[in-house]
């Protein structure tokens, strides 16, 4: 253990890494020089990416807040990035206090920070998991202590799944997940697309990376949701997914779809 808490990881900095660089828009600490080089040139490419982070955590919040008031207390977020204040749990526990977590990533520097903030609470977990192999996540034995699959959960899968490729069949794993969740669990989505404006300089940022960017079209993502009914507004630009105050300046301009929908059978 570090001073900190954190658990000593082989930690890359040779390479920027999609978690640290999303820590570095979003304002927080626990990233490296490549990393801010990186968040910077994506900066420069698309100079409403901090605004647009940050527009994607406002609909996480959302998100989580309606699937809690909606009854679920159950969430399994996969792609969970480095601890950020609030928290899934502290979004979701202020709601409902009996809400329970299972966070995975498979950034090692992710789950050792998520084990340092989350640790002292049995009602949250931080698993190492890659969402490219759903059926380990899904029999990740501290996932089944912490979920009971025969319940309602909530699946986050936030600005995740642009980092698999065509080839690694985003949809089957999507869909892998969705057939272990009984009726009544809801998906919360959201999703890089250069519907608004040219991702490629983006896109180039991130080949350098540990994982490539691939943003989808509306109709591509809206395609993650068969099997669940998308409720209002459907999948929406982030900052108009039921905002709760005016939009963010250059909105419009945003490349991540957000969309909540629920498992009806
Ligand atoms: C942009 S961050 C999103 C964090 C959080 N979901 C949010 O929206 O605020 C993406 C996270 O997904 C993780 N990630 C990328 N590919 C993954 C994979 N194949 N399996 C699990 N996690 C992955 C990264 O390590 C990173 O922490």
């Amino acid at each position: 253990m570090t001073q900190d808490g954190v658990r000593a990881v082989n930690i890359d900095t040779s390479k920027p890494h999609p978690a640290r660089i999303y820590d570095y828009l979003l304002g927080g600490k626990d990233n490296y020089e490549v990393d801010q080089l990186a968040g910077d040139e994506l900066a420069a490419a698309a100079p409403e990416v901090r605004i647009g982070v940050r527009a994607n955590r406002a609909f996480l919040q959302r998100a989580v807040r309606h699937v809690v008031r909606s009854g679920v207390r159950q969430i399994l977020d996969i792609g969970t990035g480095l601890p950020t204040s609030p928290n899934v749990h502290e979004v979701a526990q202020e709601v409902a206090p009996d809400v329970r977590v299972a966070y995975v990533d498979n950034d090692p520097i992710v789950a050792a920070h998520g084990n340092a903030l989350l640790s002292r609470s049995g009602r949250t977990s931080i698993v190492l998991g890659d969402l490219r192999d759903p059926a380990s996540v899904l029999g990740h034995p501290e996932v089944r202590k912490i979920l009971d699959f025969g319940q309602p959960v909530a699946l986050l899968l936030v600005a995740v799944l642009h980092f698999l490729t065509d080839a690694e069949r985003p949809g089957e794993i999507v869909a892998t997940l969705r057939d272990a969740l009984p009726a009544g669990s809801w998906l919360v989505l959201s999703h890089a697309t250069a519907d608004f404006a040219d991702r490629s300089a983006a896109q180039a940022v991130y080949n350098k990376a540990t994982a490539s960017l691939s943003p989808r079209t509306h109709a591509e993502i809206e395609r993650f949701f068969d099997g669940f009914e998308l409720v209002e507004p459907g999948l929406a630009q982030v900052p108009f997914w039921r905002p709760d105050g005016p939009p963010p300046p250059r909105s419009g301009e945003i490349g991540f779809y957000g969309g909540v929908a629920r498992k009806d059978s």
